[in-house]
């Protein structure tokens, strides 16, 4: 199990719900300081409740999409209030079915500025040197098993998150030589606000072996990412999908 001191400073993103609030706990549970982002005030304030480690857990909310630009300076102005990051958890996203002939332009434009421009300009800013401790920093960003394997109204989604591996590629090996390792995470449904699985968990059952993935199966692997455990991987896709999507 990959342990963490509390001079480790983490960013999770999406904190608020889902994915992003299991790794933000799991993260404070082992012993890192988490700066917990996302714009409900009153579930941050819930997930900080339930943290094993109260002290180390800081809520900010922010509304990642109203000023991507400046997203590098928001996690300089982070950096002077908390310290230098050890890394960042990207668990900020949202998911919508639209098929091409209901799809318009600003539809397309608002799943890539959660799913893909904001994830990008905050890695611009953890990267940048002054920001980040140097060896041992991690970056891990949820992208989805819609990014290889993607269905019919997955045009927005699908893309954004295919983008995101895509770019988070090209970084990982621009910033290797400065220590700093990049991977995502790209997982099947697993049950969260998001998914709301009830609702087809019966006829969807024989895709997933190993049944539905609980928020803890994903924020294992984001975590262990983020840890020196796994400081000789850089670079990859993480497929978590039950043994069965892909
Ligand atoms: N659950 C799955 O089956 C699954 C599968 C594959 C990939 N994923 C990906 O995993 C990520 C997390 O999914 P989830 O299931 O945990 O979803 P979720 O429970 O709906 O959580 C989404 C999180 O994103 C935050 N968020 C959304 N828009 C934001 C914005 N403009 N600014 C700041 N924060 C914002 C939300 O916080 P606020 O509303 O408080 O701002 C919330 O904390 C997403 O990228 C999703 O695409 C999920």
């Amino acid at each position: 199990m990959p342990s963490f001191s509390r001079e480790q400073v983490y960013i999770v993103t999406g904190a608020s719900s889902g994915l992003g609030e299991a790794t933000a706990l799991m993260l404070n549970e082992r012993g890192a300081t988490v700066i917990a982002i996302a714009r409900n005030e009153k579930r941050l304030l819930d997930v900080k409740s339930k943290c094993k480690n109260p002290e180390n857990m800081h809520i900010e909310i922010k509304d990642l999409v109203e000023d991507i630009e400046g997203l590098p300076q928001y996690v300089k102005e982070l950096k002077e209030k908390y310290g230098k990051f050890s890394g960042m958890a990207y668990c900020a996203g949202i998911s919508n079915i639209i098929p091409l002939r209901a799809l318009d332009f600003a539809q397309l434009e608002n799943t890539h500025k959660i799913n893909f421009y904001a994830p990008i300009m905050l890695t611009k800013g953890i990267v940048d040197k002054r920001n980040n401790i140097g060896q041992g920093t991690s970056i891990v960003a949820i992208s989805s098993i819609a990014s290889k394997c993607s269905d019919k109204g997955h045009v927005a989604y699908s893309g954004s998150k295919a983008a995101l591996c895509a770019s988070l590629k090209s970084i990982s090996k621009e910033v290797i030589a400065n220590g700093i390792r990049v991977n995502c995470v790209l997982p099947s449904n697993i049950k969260t606000p998001m998914t709301a699985i009830e609702e087809y968990e019966e006829s969807q059952k024989n895709l997933y072996p190993l049944g539905f993935g609980e928020p803890n199966d994903v924020a294992n692997m984001i975590v262990y990412l983020l840890s020196d455990k796994a400081k000789y991987i850089s670079g990859q896709n993480y497929i978590i999908d039950s043994g069965g999507v892909l």
